[in-house]
């Protein structure tokens, strides 16, 4: 409860208000270390226990198939006391940051503490929930007494935008969206850019799958859910944005407008998304590694994957991301025995970004997702290359990057 009452007076919350879920970050142990372990081994031993239903965010490894990706004993040991500490206060080892795709969906309006950036920006953007974006003994504190401090993105005057962005350009795809959020995150800081997509998909959105990855919502702008989690996962990274709005598409956009109309906000244009794209890629021909799942993939984006995998044979280390729920539908359908029997390997629990892949000898690295590239020189010690999903499949089965469109200019 001191924690949580401090981080309120911090940020001038008059009171507490009830939460309805946690969602507690630094969960790997190549975050937390040794004494992140001990401290929730201490708390776990004091016998805290959460109030609320309170998740995991991903680990160092997939809890089960951690030597396929190649972790040490010693660490696979520690990690697994970091899951036992936190299943000990009741959070659940659901070790994702798209708990919103397997079950856990805060309606609108719902006060939550959630952590993880990307996980807080779909909350609060794309469900219409309330969360600033905890840390991660915030989160727990939050979990262990059931309610927060009632300051930043609980309150309606805080979630008005702050910045007006007018997107010229086309988006054709998750890369276009997540280099469009790397963009206006590294602009508006912790800002609430609302966003008008003036030219929105001149063409059908790529890769459209049989199960499902629809519209988050509809009024004729098509915006696929993985476009709004690359958007916001990207944005979240280069910026601390934890909320953003779409017109015609979020679900508070309307409101927003209104503050829009009344106020003059900061206007931003973007009209070319090459300068994104060349901040995120590295001059890499030959990769040796290549990522999807940042955030946890989709069972759509799995399907993409394993039709564009059907039959072939990757040379780099392949990688698919995801949260256990998702990985089980996907394995029912076929598609991670067809990414698998292709080499490469669909992992749950964990992602590039948290796991130790500085350790495993990579170097060159592809990835469909901004926010993996952003984070891949400083968390990884990875150069990296960063296109769509299919140019991802592709420079996994040659080794090669092909450049794509955007960074072609
Ligand atoms: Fe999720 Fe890891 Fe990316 S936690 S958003 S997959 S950095």
């Amino acid at each position: 409860m001191r924690i949580v009452v401090a981080l309120g007076e911090i940020y001038g919350a008059r009171n507490l208000i009830p939460i309805r879920s946690a969602q507690v970050s630094g969960v790997s142990y190549k975050n937390l270390g040794d004494a992140g372990l001990e401290f929730l081994e201490e708390w776990a031993a004091e016998g805290a226990r959460v109030r609320v239903p309170a998740l995991m965010n991903p680990a160092g490894m997939d809890l089960e198939r951690w030597r396929e990706m190649g972790i040490s004993p010693e660490f696979a040991a520690k990690q697994e006391r970091v899951v036992v500490a936190l299943t000990r206060m009741g959070v659940t080892a659901s070790c994702t940051c798209t708990p919103y795709l397997v079950g856990h969906r805060p309606g609108a309006g719902e006060h939550i503490a959630w952590s993880e950036s990307s996980a807080v920006s779909y909350a609060n953007s794309v469900l219409g929930a309330r969360s600033n974006r905890e840390g991660g003994p915030g989160a727990l504190a939050a979990a262990i007494v059931g309610c927060t401090a009632a300051y930043g993105l609980h309150l309606s005057a805080s979630r008005w935008a702050t910045h007006r962005v007018d997107v010229l350009c086309s988006l054709r795809d998750e890369a276009d969206f997540g280099a469009l959020g790397y963009w206006v995150g590294s602009q508006v800081a912790d800002g609430v850019p609302y966003l008008r997509l003036l030219h929105r998909h001149a063409q059908e959105p790529a890769g459209r799958t049989s199960s499902g990855s629809l519209p988050s919502k509809t009024d004729g702008c098509t915006i696929r859910q993985e476009e709004l989690m690359a958007l916001g996962a990207a944005m979240g990274a280069s910026g601390a944005v934890a909320l953003y709005h779409i017109e015609g598409v979020t679900p508070e956009a309307e409101e927003a407008r209104a503050v829009l109309d009344e106020t003059r906000l900061p206007r931003l244009v973007v009209d070319d998304l090459g300068p994104a794209f060349a901040a995120l890629n590295s001059p890499l021909e030959r990769i040796d590694f290549v990522s999807l799942g940042c955030p946890h993939s989709t069972l759509g984006d799995i399907e993409r994957v394993a039709k564009l995998l059907m039959g072939k044979r990757v040379r780099a280390t392949f990688w698919v991301t995801t949260s256990r729920g998702v990985a089980s539908l996907a394995r029912e359908r076929g598609w991670v025995e067809v990414i698998e029997s292709a080499g490469g390997r669909v992992f749950s629990d964990t992602c590039l970004v948290v796991a130790p892949v500085e350790e495993m000898g990579f170097t060159a690295m592809a990835t469909n997702s901004a926010k993996a590239a952003f984070y891949a020189p400083t968390h990884s010690r990875l150069q990296r290359r960063f296109g769509t999903l299919e140019q991802c499949v592709e420079a996994a089965l040659s080794g090669t990057w092909s450049p794509g469109a955007a960074e072609a200019g």
